[in-house]
């Protein structure tokens, strides 16, 4: 979905933003904070900087997904810390590259997968801020699941990949170099098509020597926040 509205900015792009800001909303002064990456997250670090700086907002610190968040962060006047200093978040906020009825999501697309999901287990509550793109009746059917490797053993997790029926592809970048993590790692993004037994594949991947992590969030958003061109709208996992 690219198309273009007024001044040039794209539809999803007013989308994002929407639903960026919207999710800065949930932050409370003196909240531990994890910052995802991604193009709808940089709308909200940029609403978090702006409410940080006008006084609306006070004594939050972030713990970061990727050196590209940190560094926007900072640009923004958004308090860093590490692992080092705090160990529990309170509130996660992180993009998505699909979700799906209950929640579960793939993620990866930005490559901060690894991150993302220490962030996520780390954290009291998971906002997944989307556009309405994302949404999908099954994990899969849109979006190939990044699996991060170290580079030691991309060759033979490719072909244990291939033997559950995905078709890996090594990612690379513009100039056709191999893409790296912030970890160094190497990104298989793996085509499974429409996912029947997420669980199943979920437990397969974990158990794989060489794979760092991979981009199935399954039960870790505990809401989301959904940008549409009806307004926003806001799901809240249920879990019974
Ligand atoms: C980063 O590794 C990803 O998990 C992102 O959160 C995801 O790709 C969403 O990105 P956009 O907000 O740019 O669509």
């Amino acid at each position: 979905m690219t198309s273009p509205s007024n001044n040039g900015v794209s539809l999803q792009d007013k989308l994002k933003k929407e639903a960026g800001i919207s999710a800065v909303d949930f932050v409370e002064s003196g909240m531990v904070l994890g910052l995802g990456t991604g193009s709808t997250t940089r709308f909200a670090l940029e609403e978090l900087g702006k409410r940080l700086k006008e006084g609306r907002l006070k004594d939050i610190v972030g713990i970061c997904s990727s050196v590209q968040t940190e560094n926007r962060a900072k640009e923004l006047g958004i308090p860093i810390i590490t692992f080092d200093e705090k160990q529990e978040l309170d509130l996660t906020i992180d993009g998505a590259d699909e979700v799906d009825p209950q929640l579960n999501l793939i993620k990866g697309g930005g490559g901060a997968l690894l991150r993302e999901k220490v962030l996520a287990q780390s954290s009291k509550r998971n906002i997944m801020i989307v556009d309405e793109s994302k949404l999908s009746p099954k994990l899969g059917t849109h979006f190939a699941v990044p699996i991060e490797v170290i580079p030691f053993a991309w060759m033979p997790v490719a072909k244990f990949i291939k033997s559950l029926g995905g078709d890996p592809v090594l990612r690379k970048k513009d100039d056709g170099k191999t893409y790296t993590t912030d970890q160094d790692n190497f990104i298989l993004d793996s085509n499974f098509g429409p996912i029947s037994n997420l669980e199943e594949l979920a437990q397969k991947l974990g158990q794989k020597a060489g794979i760092a992590e991979f981009g199935l969030f399954l039960g870790t958003a505990s809401e989301v926040i959904v940008a549409t061109s009806n307004g926003i709208r806001y799901q809240k996992r249920n879990d019974s």
